[in-house]
């Protein structure tokens, strides 16, 4: 059974060695391809490779600036419970990290990917709004499958696997390619497909959550992420409707 509460005093010295391995690893990687706001959002809830993040004290960090905090789940939320989580400004996420034996490829979402990949953002107004805008629609459409399995969609393209333009150059911000080190360089190589950042495509296009992406979207800012909820939300019931008639 995994951890409901992070108690600081039960991660042993192998866990901070996979902290300081990881964030170093991935921090070499990163640092000239992942978004300049992820950077400074990294200094704000004050990360580094030799301190495993304390919940607590990002939320305090946090609670001046957007007011967003971490709440500790065993595992993946189901969607109902993260959603609710999410329209609070609470960030649904693990406290157990994965083994030296486990670096690259776990099945299951831990600390390293929920924290060093999402948290830093929760610092980032536009970034908290538009996360909160797609859970709140999300909530008034929780009991329909088809609204769940757009907004996942948009989730999924942004939030996990986005991609960002700064001064003309593509950098990183998705949580799902922050936390990768597979996924890192696969997405701004030559085998990947980026396409600019379309909610209606974005609806038409599946993806695959076992295998390293082979499509990305492209955002110009966080602030057109956030400018986005109402065109979302617009065709959102356009598609809810068109499958009625089908129906
Ligand atoms: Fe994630």
């Amino acid at each position: 059974m995994r951890p409901t509460t992070q108690i600081y005093s039960n991660y042993t010295k192998h866990d901070f060695l996979v902290w300081e391995t990881l964030f170093n690893r991935q921090m070499n990687i990163l640092k000239p391809i992942v978004s300049s706001e992820y950077l400074e959002a990294l200094d704000i809830v004050k990360f580094s490779s030799d301190k495993i993040p304390n919940f607590e004290e990002i939320g305090e960090l946090l609670k001046p600036i957007t007011g967003w905090s971490i709440q500790v789940v065993p595992n993946i939320s189901p969607q109902k419970e993260f959603f609710e989580f999410l329209s609070q400004k609470k960030f649904t996420s693990t406290c157990w990290l994965r083994t030296m034996e486990q670096l690259d490829y776990l099945e299951e979402p831990d600390m390293f990917h929920d924290v060093f990949a999402h948290v830093p953002l929760l610092s980032n107004h536009n970034y908290v709004n538009f996360f909160k805008g797609i859970s709140d629609i999300a909530l008034k459409y929780i009991d329909n499958p088809k609204a769940i399995e757009l907004l996942g969609k948009i989730y999924w393209f942004t939030i996990e696997f986005g991609l960002i333009k700064e001064n003309e150059e593509l950098k990183i911000y998705g949580a799902g390619i922050i936390s990768s080190m597979g996924e890192t360089k696969h997405c701004l190589s030559d085998e990947a497909i980026r396409l600019d950042f379309d909610v209606k495509t974005i609806f038409n296009t599946d993806f695959r959550t076992d295998i390293i992406q082979e499509r990305y979207f492209v955002v110009e800012s966080f602030e057109q992420l956030y400018n986005s909820l109402s065109e979302i939300e617009i065709l959102l019931q356009k598609a809810l409707e068109k499958e009625a008639v089908i129906l």
